[in-house]
């Protein structure tokens, strides 16, 4: 791999940062943020870094799932503003140097949506294929992904007397994939939005798209298909999959070798050792997780991430691990949701503790993979516990100590969330004033992230796990053609003095640059190093060489 190959396989190098248009910004003051206000911050994401922003659902919506529930596959909602609108956020973010990709949902609509109300109203209406029907209820159903609310996935519809089947809210009605129309439907969507300068997709609810029984669907073949039509209208676009499967059924939905499938796909299983990992005080964990984890084709890539809209799914540890991370960050009954996740955001699991805060973030972008970044995380944002389930973590933005954080001039009882209260509030928390401090969150992932993209090995290099003879040290090593570093991470609350060797190829007396802080550290002569970490510290080491032409 060469440097400038990185321009080509954008995504393996990307920062991508994923945000909801109605709670980042509101520029016309009716308490709903909206495509204006975004324009005015493309600045701001652009000086932080991100070269990709993800566009949670914008589409018309009857607001059941938070956008998730769509009427209009081509629309844009009404509240947040229009087409044109859209459009000059496209073309700010393209002139400030980032791609833009789209939710795309499509497993389901809403139950509003017209195809559902046409497929609703007789057995033989031609969209009634567009859904899944049924006389009964197929043996061994699925539960549903929403346990509060709904027992199972099949709901009965009075008129026609047949069942329909919904993996999510019962509102949700799943598209009927084995359709070649609905298929069709499904690529025009697609191209729809490419034509108007998407670079790509973060795919919906990727799991379900195989549906159920007879006939189901085979989702690699239509992942396959929709990659092919994609690549074909632009060749660098991507498919950034939900895919939360053991690792093994993930690879299957990269394509394998063939990487034919989708380009990237969140990495669900080492978040969750992470918090495990964390709530232990152990890197082991997290450290089998990466060792386990699938060694991808060169154009795919994994997407990490600490946090997102979602609860933080803790569904794929035990259930003694789940309780130990449920019993470390989420202690009361209130933080849980589903029985499975917690619906807090970082800093607030881990008290507040900027060390612990930052130390966790240094190992985002340090692990080998593309990190995705949450809003208001690059400032540390709490939670409102106060909102229903998943909301709680979804309240505006916070930009400034005013009102409202910044976020609107509207009364705060016309919000479209309110804005989180207390010790994690505007007051406190706001990137105006982090902005000019530089000691700040926000300016220490403005460095993480300046030091990430000039590190083009964390995207593109091999991994190599080295035994630091500690449980709570994480140290390891990404190696690319155009360049090697190591990471050291401090999982204890303890300082701890740490030996380890280089692995090999990196050689003795190698010098070490620090990235994070001034300095640096020198191997002996048998290619060993020692440092002794303070509690909860992360250092990024970049291997310093006489061919190393990159500036430190
Ligand atoms: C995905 C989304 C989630 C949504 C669900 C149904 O899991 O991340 O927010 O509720 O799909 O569309």
């Amino acid at each position: 791999m060469r440097l400038t190959d990185t321009g080509d396989l954008w995504w393996k190098t990307a920062v991508v940062y994923c945000l909801d248009i109605e709670t980042f910004m509101d520029f016309n003051d009716d308490g709903v943020g909206d495509f204006e206000g975004l324009a005015h911050r493309i600045d701001y994401l652009a000086e932080l870094g991100v070269t990709c922003l993800w566009l949670m659902p914008f589409y018309p919506t009857p607001g059941r799932d938070d956008g998730y529930d769509i009427i209009d596959f081509y629309g844009v909602d009404s509240r947040l503003g229009h087409h044109g609108d859209l459009v000059e956020v496209l073309r700010t973010a393209k002139d400030r140097g980032m791609r833009v990709i789209a939710d795309l949902v499509v497993n389901h609509t809403s139950d509003q949506h017209p195809w559902f109300k046409a497929s609703r109203s007789s057995k033989d209406n031609p969209f009634r294929d567009f859904y899944v029907w049924r006389d009964e209820i197929p043996p061994n159903a699925p539960t549903n992904v929403f346990p509060d609310k709904e027992d199972g996935v099949w709901q009965l519809d009075e008129k026609t007397g047949q069942y329909y089947l919904h993996n999510f809210y019962r509102h949700q009605p799943d598209l009927n994939l084995a359709n070649p129309k609905v298929r069709d439907e499904i690529a025009k969507v697609i191209g729809y939005w490419m034509q108007l300068g998407f670079s790509g997709f973060r795919v919906d609810a990727v799991p379900f798209l195989k549906q159920d029984g007879d006939p189901g669907v085979d989702p690699h073949e239509l992942l396959r298909s929709l990659r092919k039509y994609l690549t074909r209208r632009a060749g660098d676009s991507v498919l950034l999959g939900e895919v939360n499967l053991p690792f093994e059924e993930q690879y299957a939905f990269f394509g394998g070798e063939a990487a034919d499938e989708l380009t990237m796909q969140f990495d669900f299983v080492g978040m969750q050792k992470l918090y495990l990992s964390l709530a232990r005080q152990d890197a082991r964990p997290l450290a089998d997780s990466l060792r386990e984890r699938p060694v991808l084709a060169q154009e795919s890539q994994w997407a990490n991430f600490v946090r997102n809209h979602d609860e933080l799914t803790l569904d794929k540890l035990s259930e003694a691990e789940r309780m130990e991370v449920f019993e470390a960050f989420a202690p009361d009954e209130g933080m849980r949701v589903f029985d499975r996740g917690i619906r807090r955001r970082l800093p607030t699991m881990l008290a507040g503790d900027p060390r612990h805060v930052r130390m966790v973030y240094s190992i985002l972008f340090s692990l080998p993979g593309t990190p995705v970044i949450f809003y208001g995380e690059e400032i540390g944002m709490g939670e409102n516990l106060e909102q229903a389930g998943r909301l709680a973590v979804r309240t505006p933005m916070q930009w400034n100590a005013a009102a409202n954080g910044g976020f609107s001039r509207a009364r705060s009882r016309r919000l479209v969330a309110p804005v989180t209260p207390d010790g994690f509030g505007p007051a406190h928390v706001n990137a105006a004033d982090q902005r000019s401090d530089p000691d700040s969150l926000l300016s220490f992932f403005e460095k993480l992230i300046r030091r990430y993209r000039a590190s083009v090995e964390i995207g593109w290099g091999e991994l190599t796990i080295i035994d630091a003879g500690v449980d709570c040290v994480l140290v390891h090593a990404v190696q690319g053609q155009e360049g090697r570093m190591i990471a050291v991470h401090n999982f204890s609350s303890d300082p701890q003095e740490i030996e380890f060797a280089l692995p090999d190829g990196m050689g003795p007396n190698a010098e070490l640059v620090e990235l994070l802080r001034d300095g640096g550290v020198v191997a002996d002569e048998k290619g060993r190093v020692s440092i002794a970490l303070d509690a909860f510290d992360h250092r990024w080491l970049r291997v310093h060489d006489g061919d190393d032409k990159r500036l430190s």
